[in-house]
């Protein structure tokens, strides 16, 4: 029997995400609460005589099957390469600032370097990819800066339920970047360690997403999510995660939120609406 191993791979969701200045060769300074989610996408890879790509799922759609799939230019990655067929079930929409791409390359990394018992390429490779790569690979609550290479455990954090709501329309990041009014604002504030579920969202709220205002010029729409999201009952607080344009809604318990699921897709039928556990 030929070798399979399997990897999930999170949505990734940006608490918040402060831009903070900007680097000579043009990237944007974050800084970051990163949280995952326990929806994702799966990676399933059997060694083989050569590389292949098969995608299926909700979202199969929505990606390219060629060398562009950040999965295919993630097994690259591996020096010598490792041979293998690999099958992308996508669930997540593409492009929506859920770490959709991220989080498949870094589950493609875990799955060969689990199969190949070699270790994962280095943080500099990684970022290669994209800014999110690293994130994704450490798969944990983290604080992300620099342009996304610098990674912090995140110590603690209370239980937290979310939905995910994305209106169906993409953003493009590098087009958000450029629409930003200032690239040079405060970074996060530290909560106490020990702060209880209200003290932590009373922080999160002071908090921002500093590139959300420029994509809801871009796609207005990611207003109409926000406001959908913040009057459902339950909802502590809404915001944009990455560049768009899928917002999350936060929630104090798993019912509350595939409430507020059901009710905002019954309402909006074109939207993609997900609820989850935010992972410890
Ligand atoms: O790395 P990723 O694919 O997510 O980035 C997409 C684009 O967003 C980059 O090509 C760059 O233009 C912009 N970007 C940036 N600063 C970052 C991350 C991305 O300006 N820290």
């Amino acid at each position: 029997m030929p070798k399979t191993a399997e990897a999930f791979a999170p949505a990734k969701i940006n608490l918040c995400l402060h831009v903070t200045g900007r680097r000579e060769d043009g990237y944007h300074l974050l800084d970051s609460l990163v949280v995952f989610a326990d929806v994702g996408d799966r990676i399933t890879a059997t060694l083989a005589d050569s590389m292949s790509l098969r995608v299926d799922g909700p979202m199969a759609g929505s990606v390219p099957v060629g060398p562009d799939n950040l999965v295919l230019r993630a097994a690259t990655l591996f020096e010598p390469p490792i041979d293998a067929a690999i099958t992308l079930t996508k669930n997540l929409p593409a492009a929506a600032g859920v770490g959709g791409g991220s989080s498949d390359a870094a589950a493609c990394l875990r799955a060969l370097s689990e199969l190949s018992g070699r270790a994962l390429p280095g943080p500099d490779r990684l970022l290669g990819l994209g800014a999110d790569v690293p994130a994704c690979v450490a798969a944990e609550p983290l604080r992300m800066q620099g342009i996304g290479e610098k990674i912090t455990p995140w110590p603690s954090l209370p239980p937290l339920w979310v939905v995910l709501v994305n209106p169906r329309v993409l953003v493009s990041t590098p087009a958000v970047f450029k629409r930003l009014e200032r690239r040079d604002n405060p970074p996060m504030q530290i909560p106490a360690e020990d702060a209880g579920i209200d003290t932590f969202v009373q922080w999160l709220a002071v908090q921002r997403n500093d590139m959300q205002s420029a994509a809801c010029q871009i796609e207005p729409v990611i207003t109409d999510v926000l406001t959908a999201l913040s009057k459902t009952p339950g909802c502590a607080l809404a915001r944009m995660s990455g560049s768009g344009a899928t917002c999350f809604g936060l929630f104090y318990d798993a019912k509350s939120a595939e409430q507020a699921q059901a009710t905002i897709a019954s309402k909006n039928g074109g939207w993609w609406c997900q609820s989850a556990a935010i992972l410890k």
